[in-house]
């Protein structure tokens, strides 16, 4: 199997308080995989350490085979690998089409090397983008709001328009943050919908926290199931739903 992400050994401490106590799995390339467990397990810790929004205590963090521990988000985002975000504020004021032209525009190589050499290259770039997020839009259903602010957009066409920002690199890795929270069950189904197209048709990996077991029961061949800062257990989700060790860490304590 080959792993585009691999998780070392990793610890992070915040003061006394262990959130990541020594975790380590791998995430197979073309996959979607979960990470669950209740509140409190050290989802999100390890998720900020993964994106590069934290540093790690101790442990090392592997993409493609490459040591990736300690990069900033930015160049993380340029060797491909993608979180989606709460929309930021100068990005609400930015229409939906303008988001993901934006999210292109990020991408490696493209201002300066283009804009020196070859006006043309430019313009014909500038078109293949505006293809693409056209395409996307309508991919997510999205094109009768194209024009639309983000900030006026419903918290579920928001979460479309974050994966629409994914559609718009060549990403390797994408991380998503609870898609499906504060989502209504026509729009997760969509939402899953998406998520496992963009896995087949672009071969996507999708590392996923979630909260929904049925989001993740759904995508996931493979989950690590995470509770007080350790794994669990790790496996299918059918098998890790009837191990008892879950069924206590979920009901003995906050439902996550
Ligand atoms: N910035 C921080 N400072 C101090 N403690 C934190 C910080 N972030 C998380 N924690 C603590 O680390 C533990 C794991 O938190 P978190 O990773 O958010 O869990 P989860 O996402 O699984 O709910 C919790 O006890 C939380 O209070
Ligand atoms: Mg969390």
């Amino acid at each position: 199997m080959v792993e585009t992400l691999r998780v070392n050994n990793l610890k992070k401490t915040y003061g006394g308080l262990e959130a990541v106590r020594g975790i380590s799995f791998g995430v197979e390339e073309g996959s979607i995989f979960g990470l669950i467990g209740p509140n409190g397990a050290g989802k999100t810790t390890t998720f900020n350490i993964v994106a590069g929004a934290e540093k790690p205590t101790e442990g090392t963090i592997i993409l493609n085979g490459e040591d990736i521990t300690g990069l900033s988000t930015d160049n993380l985002y340029k060797i491909g690998l993608v979180r989606t975000f709460q929309l930021s504020h100068e990005y609400a004021k930015m229409t939906a089409l303008e988001n993901l032209m934006v999210a292109a525009s990020d991408q490696p190589g493209e201002k300066i090397f283009m804009n020196w050499f070859s006006p043309k290259s430019v313009a014909d770039r500038e078109k293949e983008v505006l293809g693409r997020a056209l395409e996307s839009l309508d991919f997510l259903g999205l094109t009768q709001v194209k024009n639309e602010l983000a900030g006026n957009l419903s918290g579920g066409q928001k979460k479309l328009l974050e994966l629409g920002r994914t559609m718009m690199t060549d990403a390797k890795l994408v991380l998503l943050d609870e898609p499906g929270a504060g989502v209504n069950p026509t729009l997760m189904l969509k939402i899953i919908e998406m998520i496992r197209k963009l896995n087949q048709e672009r071969g996507y990996t999708f590392c996923i926290i979630e909260h929904d077991m049925d989001l993740i029961a759904d995508l996931c061949e493979q989950v690590v199931v995470l509770a007080e800062g350790k794994i669990l257990t790790e496996g299918t989700m059918d098998q890790v739903r009837v191990n008892e060790k879950v069924i206590d860490a979920y009901f003995g304590g906050d439902l996550a």
